[in-house]
């Protein structure tokens, strides 16, 4: 998974305005700032460096957690996605991801950093999707935005645990009141990122709400206590990141976790795959997760038409329906 060329070529022409040093100066505050932070709303990325770094080092990974969340949560869904709202959209990843999956004719981006947004705009205004050139940006907090459209899809990626757990319950309700079609959430694939959602997905199956993705089912989480559920993208680096981050491996894997709710009831059949599928000669085993809990199932060579339909299934997939 790869953010489109023109956000590379962007992000690279503004690096050259500063050394590696710097560079890399400014990402590890940046990394300081985000472990240290203490989900009480306070500012994180505010300076236009500090959104360059953002872009370089976080938004190739956040958008590949934004595109593989939005591929599996769009998946049977029968309408198509023409308007979009993204709260906190930071640098525009999920404009940009929805845009590469969604016939988008409408977007809307609210962010409260300048920086950010800035260079969100600079991004989109050199793609080649309209919706994207034209994107409404909104400067403002979340909380203090109003509106009474709703839009088919609406998005938040890893901004809901930048919030305190009373400003999240809200944010949550008022993301829904604003979607038309279908919410999808995405936070860090951590303990933390995933009690946060599981939180968002009680407060909003009593309100209503279907949940469609990762979960087959509304019923609460059969996950033991001390696992947590969450999937997996590998993000190729490009060659600047490798150098702010000292790292040698041409790619990362990025955890995360999200979930999906919509207005109407989808039929979310089958099982979903947690975990790797572990394959040994002639076997695979899945662990899946489905309407009746979770179970192990290992599928063998000799069951032709299952082995043939799972042995490229992957981790965060849906295995369908098989005994
Ligand atoms: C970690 S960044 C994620 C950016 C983008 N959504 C992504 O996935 O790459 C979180 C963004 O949310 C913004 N943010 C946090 N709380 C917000 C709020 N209450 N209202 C608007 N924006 C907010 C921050 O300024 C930051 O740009």
């Amino acid at each position: 998974m790869e953010l489109p060329s023109y956000v590379r070529t962007v992000t690279e022409e503004l690096s050259l305005g500063y050394s590696i040093s710097e560079l890399r100066k400014t990402s590890a505050e940046l990394t300081d700032k985000y472990r240290s932070n203490i989900k009480d709303g306070r500012r994180l990325a505010v300076s236009d460096r500090d959104a360059l770094v953002y872009a370089l080092v976080r938004m190739p990974a956040t958008f590949g957690a934004v595109y593989s969340a939005l591929s599996c949560a769009s998946e049977g869904m029968e309408e198509d996605i023409r308007s979009v709202f993204d709260a906190g959209a930071g640098t525009g990843a999920a404009g940009i991801a929805s845009a590469e999956l969604f016939p988008v004719e409408e977007l809307v981006c609210v962010e409260r950093e300048a920086s950010m947004q800035k260079l969100g705009q600079t991004f989109y205004k050199s793609s080649g999707h309209q919706c994207l050139r034209k994107a409404d940006w909104v400067s403002s907090d979340l909380q203090s935005f109003e509106t009474d459209k709703k839009r088919d899809l609406v998005t938040a990626s890893y901004m809901l645990n930048e919030m305190s757990e009373s400003d999240r319950k809200a944010s949550v309700l008022k993301l829904w009141k604003m979607t038309d079609k279908m919410l999808v959430l995405i936070e860090p694939g951590t303990p933390e990122g995933y009690s946060q959602l599981i939180g968002a997905r009680e407060t909003l199956i009593s309100a209503g709400a279907n949940v469609s993705a990762p979960c087959m089912h509304s019923s609460k989480c059969p996950l033991e206590t001390d696992d947590w559920c969450h999937f997996s993208v590998r993000v190729q680096r490009s060659r600047i990141h490798k150098q702010i981050k000292n790292a040698d491996v041409p790619y990362e894997d990025e955890k995360f976790f999200y979930m999906a709710f919509t207005r109407v009831p989808v039929n979310n059949y089958g099982e979903r795959i947690l975990r790797h599928p572990v394959t040994e000669k002639g076997r695979i085993t899945f662990k899946l997760c489905g309407k009746n809990g979770i179970r192990n199932i290992t599928i063998t060579k000799k069951q032709k038409e299952a082995y043939k339909a799972l042995r490229h299934a992957k981790w965060g997939e849906n295995a369908g329906v098989f005994d």
